[in-house]
């Protein structure tokens, strides 16, 4: 089977249609989404109805947990509330619904899903984490691999009984060894911090055991002027370049 990941979307509709096609030609059987569709991007609300009408399943982000729950708001910075704002302007009464749905993981045939770290958390950020940390809850868990979000950046860490090794995560396919286990960080459709501005996001077959890891370019300049104008922190444009 071969499953495509995606995750922080955050409202870049143009990433995400691209990342849709390239996902089209890719024989792709199962596809899902780690959270984080809105926040900082200019169409949140045509991001959910593009995942909501091709039945895309979603986990929780804490960005959308940012619109269900006042009390998480003030982690987040001065821009990235005003951004979170503007955002719940824009999205409809359905959309504020549907994020009320979303579950903070997922399993699916031998792999976890979840956004920020596991076994559920929506907003532990894999950096805050030790390495024998890291270990044990990988080994922990039931499940095989476990694909994450949240940092915006990619990451290929394999978990075995001697310790963790972080192995190069960057376009094109690596083989992963039926031995180890792994911890995934399948970067950002819409706001890639990882060094380079394409939308990035990966593909898990797990018959041949290869994890190939897509780069995809999208019209940013169009998304840039889109967030300028709507009144959006410039930053939030600035970065996608
Ligand atoms: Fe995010």
């Amino acid at each position: 089977m071969r499953t495509a990941v995606i995750s922080d979307i955050h409202g870049n509709l143009e990433a995400l249609n691209q990342v849709l096609e390239d996902i089209a030609q890719a024989q792709i059987d199962f596809l899902i989404c780690l959270g984080d569709c809105i926040g900082y991007g200019p169409e949140p609300e045509e991001v959910v109805q593009a995942l909501r009408s091709r039945a895309i399943p979603c986990i929780l982000g804490n960005h959308e947990l940012g619109l269900l729950d006042p009390s998480y708001r003030k982690w987040f910075n001065p821009p990235t509330r005003t951004s979170l704002r503007l955002t719940r302007k824009l999205l409809s009464a359905a959309s504020l619904n549907y994020f009320k749905e979303l579950p903070p993981f997922a399993v699916h045939r031998n792999c976890r899903y979840v956004h920020g770290f596991p076994p559920d958390s929506v907003t532990t950020y894999l950096y805050e984490v030790p390495e024998a940390e890291i270990q044990r809850l990988l080994t922990a868990l039931p499940e095989r691999i476990c694909f994450i979000g949240h940092t915006h950046d990619l990451h290929l860490i394999a978990v075995q009984a001697g310790g963790i090794e972080y192995r190069p995560a960057s376009r094109g396919i690596v083989f992963l060894e039926a031995d180890k286990k792994y911890l995934i960080n399948s970067g950002s459709v819409g706001q890639p911090r990882d060094g380079t501005n394409h939308a990035k996001y990966v593909i898990w077959d797990d018959e041949a055991s290869t994890l190939e890891i897509r780069f995809v370019a999208y019209d940013i300049a169009r998304t840039a002027e889109k967030i300028l104008s709507l009144g959006f922190p410039a930053y939030n444009a600035e970065r996608l370049w």
